[in-house]
């Protein structure tokens, strides 16, 4: 499936990353018996059902059915591709993977090198700018936003004169082509066919990676010279090595902050005046709602996430959606409010650095914060108004999957927006009910039902097929003896059928198959699956027999179809030749047989 590498070069990864070692380092393991079980990293939970199973080099999580070997969960947990993954864990075990194999990954790799040299020449530049007599503005207005010569330094601040090429003329002369100049997104072609600056008369800001890589710019107005048809910022475009919704500004700095709370901010110039006040654990978004990929970097670093945006943004769809986000892959999410609609920056200039501690310390959960925008956005006052507020509320308690939890929030909520908490709890609960129907069946209805039942029973089949073959590696040693049986046997549905090719060729050849090499060979969806199968069900005190028993059932399934197929064509005969009604009805009775006997 993935021919990228070898399969052996893919398993000589896999065997040389130990499970159990690879996991702890994300995840805080216990020793159980044999296994080891944690906090799952992939969904949000506070007793543990994520476990790591040594002998079976895979992992599985009982809580949100996620499951694989290292190489799925390394994928999972630093939100990469397969290969991608390959690739770290290859490092991790000093695996030397072969070079330049096709796809052009190393030709990217180069790229990726020469645009964040050039990036850092820029950024050596616009510094240098910004202390040389050109500078002197911008140096002005960042003094005068309270920014020390430390602070500057330590971000890397610079500026960008008014000229239009100044910037494009210095990096040609280091030696640098047109061609790789452009795609750093430093430079905009102009219609002559030359090349201007993107930043021009700006503050700029580098934006580092996490691991201290200058991997693109904000460039912000300076006030004086404003000219009001200018943006206030100004930012690199997607290049090579940026994306916007991949980094987090500040986050190389922050990471190293010894706390167990990041801060997201929305600005530079936020983060840069708490960093300065020592608020080191803050990093920046940038102006755009949070994402998944955001969301993994944050919780790597952090517990606790406490975002504090304007109070303008913070209740808008996308950054609540962004919250949402955090909040699924298992963030612990808080929310904090700057009083009186300042930004971080203004308050903790005004108000101090323990001010500003305080408001964090003071930072509420989503839900309390979800519910406040609702009580605003609903009146109140009228008993439809209170009916709505009271619906919508306990929507929002319906989702809290922790009874002791939920409890807390009708304490806390019913008390501050003043509603009755049995009115609460009884809205949860008729929301909790399943609802039942008194319909009446009719044909139609029965007719789905039947098609209904046929899938169950596929599915039934399909979970049998891939129990056996999950025996099947679990136990080689199986397979010699049920060879025979195993080669008339059918699988049902593409997957399942592609699986048992490559399974069964192996053990066929004496190469021999494990149940994390298998997984190698699924895409992420299945591999879920089988995981759950391996982990949960091949614990069989006879495996030679689990597996002949699935073979019986197999082949009884498909005894099954066929006749209910031939008595289908029976029942409508008119289409039939004597001959092959006669055909048909011993096929029936042989079937009949074959099934008694199994
Ligand atoms: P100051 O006004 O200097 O305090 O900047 P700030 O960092 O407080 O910015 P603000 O809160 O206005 O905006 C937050 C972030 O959104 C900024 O840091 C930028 O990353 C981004 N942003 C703001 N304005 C613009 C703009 O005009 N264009 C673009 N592309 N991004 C912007
Ligand atoms: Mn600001």
């Amino acid at each position: 499936m993935y021919n990228y590498y070898s399969d052996e070069l893919i398993e000589e990864v896999r065997i040389n990353n130990d499970i159990a070692d690879v996991v702890s380092e994300y995840v805080k393991l216990e020793k159980k018996g044999k296994d080891f079980f944690g906090l799952c990293p992939f969904h949000k939970e506070k007793t543990p059902s994520f476990c790591v199973v040594p002998g079976k080099q895979i992992f599985y999580c009982f809580g949100c059915g996620k499951g694989g070997n290292v190489i799925h969960f390394i994928m999972n947990a630093e939100n990469l591709d397969f290969i991608e993954a390959i690739k770290l864990l290859a490092e991790r075990a000093r695996i030397q993977l072969p070079e330049g194999d096709g796809s052009g990954e190393q030709e990217k790799a180069a790229l990726k090198r020469e645009i964040i040299s050039i990036n850092t020449e820029a950024a050596r530049f616009y510094y240098n700018n910004l202390n040389s007599r050109q500078g002197e503005i911008a140096l002005r207005y960042l003094r005068d936003r309270g920014l020390s010569e430390q602070t500057i330094r330590r971000f890397g601040i610079g500026y960008s004169t008014d000229e239009w090429d100044l910037l494009f003329k210095y990096l040609v002369d280091k030696g640098f082509s047109e061609e790789l100049i452009l795609k750093s997104g430093l430079v905009i072609p102009n219609k002559k066919g030359g090349y201007y600056d993107r930043f021009r008369e700006r503050v700029i800001f580098p934006i580092f990676d996490i691991r201290g890589n200058v991997i693109a710019f904000g460039g912000r107005i300076i006030s004086r010279t404003a000219d009001k048809s200018q943006p206030k910022y100004v930012n690199s475009p997607e290049t090579p090595v940026y994306s916007k919704g991949k980094n987090l500004y500040a986050l190389n700095l922050a990471k190293n902050s010894g706390q167990n709370k990041l801060l997201v901010v929305e600005g530079y110039m936020d983060v840069i005046s708490l960093h300065q006040c020592g608020i080191i654990n803050t990093v920046a978004s940038l102006g755009t709602a949070l994402t998944e990929s955001q969301g993994r970097m944050l919780k790597k670093y952090a517990q606790e996430i406490i975002i504090s945006y304007d109070a303008d943004t913070a209740g808008q769809a996308a950054t609540l959606r962004g919250l949402d986000i955090l909040n699924d892959i298992g963030c612990n999410v808080k929310v904090l409010r700057i009083p009186e609609g300042k930004d971080p920056d203004e308050f903790v200039r005004k108000n101090g650095p323990k001010a500003m501690q305080e408001l964090i310390e003071n930072s509420i959960t989503l839900l309390e914060y979800k519910a406040g925008i609702l009580k605003n956005s609903i009146d109140t006052g009228t008993t439809e108004g209170k009916i709505n507020f009271l619906n919508k509320l306990s929507d929002l308690l319906v989702k809290v999957d922790n009874n002791i939890e939920r409890e807390v929030y009708i304490k806390k909520l019913a008390k501050e927006f003043d509603v009755n908490e049995e009115a609460i709890y009884s809205e949860i609960y008729r929301k909790m009910r399943p609802r039942s129907s008194f319909r009446k069946v009719t044909a139609a209805d029965a007719k789905k039902e039947s098609k209904k039942t046929e899938k169950v029973e596929d599915s039934g089949i399909r979970h049998d097929e891939r129990m056996l073959l999950a025996l099947l590696c679990t136990d080689n040693s199986v397979y010699k003896k049920v060879r025979d049986k195993l080669a008339g046997l059918e699988f049902t549905g593409d997957e399942n059928r592609k699986i048992a090719q490559i399974v069964l060729a192996r053990l066929e050849d004496n190469r021999g198959l494990v149940a994390g090499e298998l997984l190698n060979l699924l895409e992420p969806g299945i591999a879920d699956e089988f995981t759950r199968i391996i982990q949960q069900e091949c614990n069989c005190e006879d495996n030679y027999k689990a597996v002949l028993d699935i073979i019986k059932r197999m082949e009884a399934f498909r005894l099954s179809k066929r006749q209910q197929q031939i008595l289908q064509l029976l029942g409508n005969k008119s289409h039939l030749t004597e001959g092959d009604v006669e055909k048909l009805k011993q096929e029936l009775n042989s079937i009949l047989l074959r099934k008694k006997s199994l």
